[in-house]
């Protein structure tokens, strides 16, 4: 990466830690404000949009072309703005919808910035728990600007392992998963918000993360703050796309042969 390149990452860093702390705020306001919230149901119960979300993405979407009118923006809510500076935002306005909208404080905003086909920076914001982590590709992670690191001593009969599931995804491939970890005496949550907790996983809360589908827009800016926090991702423009999605795995580095020996184990299985 150029000097060029490098300055543009860092000056949309920071235009993105103000506009997440300013999305952030608009969630937390309309979550505050639940009994009055409209909710649309997208393609099923588990598939709903707010109010909140909306918004939120509008926006994100405001702020992110009136300072850089040429890059692309790709929003869950709204899809894909062109651009051709050659970067790409991807935003996730709010993660955790089903948490938010039930009144559970697993939800965050998360954005990602795309640029030559990797994932240059990311920061997932937790109105609630004011934290704001982040990370730009070869500079380390942060959380509230004091670095962070995966937990390098935890194991699978240590750590928590979350897991994702949504109903784009064979139910047989998370029992299975569930089955397995508790095969070896592992212990799983599943907090509902997938980007929060692949941010979990970079400052050591959790020990790993895995989700058979998940979006671009779920989980690119976590998994680049895990790889900065010394963990371990799998790659996901290698197994998948920003328009497709991928699966998703994020863990501490040590964990990578054990995830991947219980995710090989249920494709063994229904095979
Ligand atoms: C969902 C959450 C959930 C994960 C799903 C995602 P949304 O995002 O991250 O934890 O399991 O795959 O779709 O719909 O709340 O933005
Ligand atoms: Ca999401
Ligand atoms: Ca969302």
């Amino acid at each position: 990466m150029n000097n060029q390149d490098n300055n543009a990452i860092h000056t949309r860093l920071d235009t993105a830690t103000q506009i997440i702390r300013e999305a952030g705020a608009l969630g937390l306001s309309y979550f505050r404000q639940l009994a009055t919230l409209d909710i649309e149901t997208k393609s099923n119960g588990q598939d709903v949009v707010s109010i909140a979300d909306q918004k939120v993405e509008k926006l994100l979407r405001e702020r992110v072309s009136a300072a850089y009118p040429d890059d692309d923006f790709l929003g869950e809510e709204y899809g894909l703005n062109e651009g051709s500076s050659g970067f790409t935002w991807v935003v996730d306005p709010i993660d955790g919808t089903s948490c938010f909208i039930h009144g559970q404080r697993s939800w965050c905003v998360a954005i990602a910035l795309v640029h030559a086909a990797r994932t240059v920076a990311g920061l997932i914001y937790d109105p609630n728990a004011d934290e704001l982590f982040s990370a730009i590709e070869g500079e380390g992670a942060r959380l509230n600007g004091e670095p962070i690191s995966v937990d390098l001593h935890t194991d699978l009969e240590h750590g928590l392992t979350s897991i994702g599931a949504n109903y784009r995804v064979e139910p047989h491939l998370i029992s299975g998963f569930i089955h397995e970890l508790l095969q070896t005496g592992g212990m799983f949550v599943r907090s509902g918000s997938g980007a929060l907790s692949l941010a979990h996983v970079a400052c050591g809360r959790l020990a790993a993360y895995y989700e058979p589908h998940m979006n671009a827009w779920d989980c690119i800016a976590a998994q680049c703050i895990i790889r900065e926090a010394g963990g371990w991702t799998n790659d996901f423009f290698a197994e998948g796309s920003l328009t497709d999605g991928a699966p998703v795995i994020g863990c501490a580095p040590q964990l990578r042969e054990p995830i991947l020996a219980l995710i090989s184990k249920v494709a063994g299985a229904t095979s």
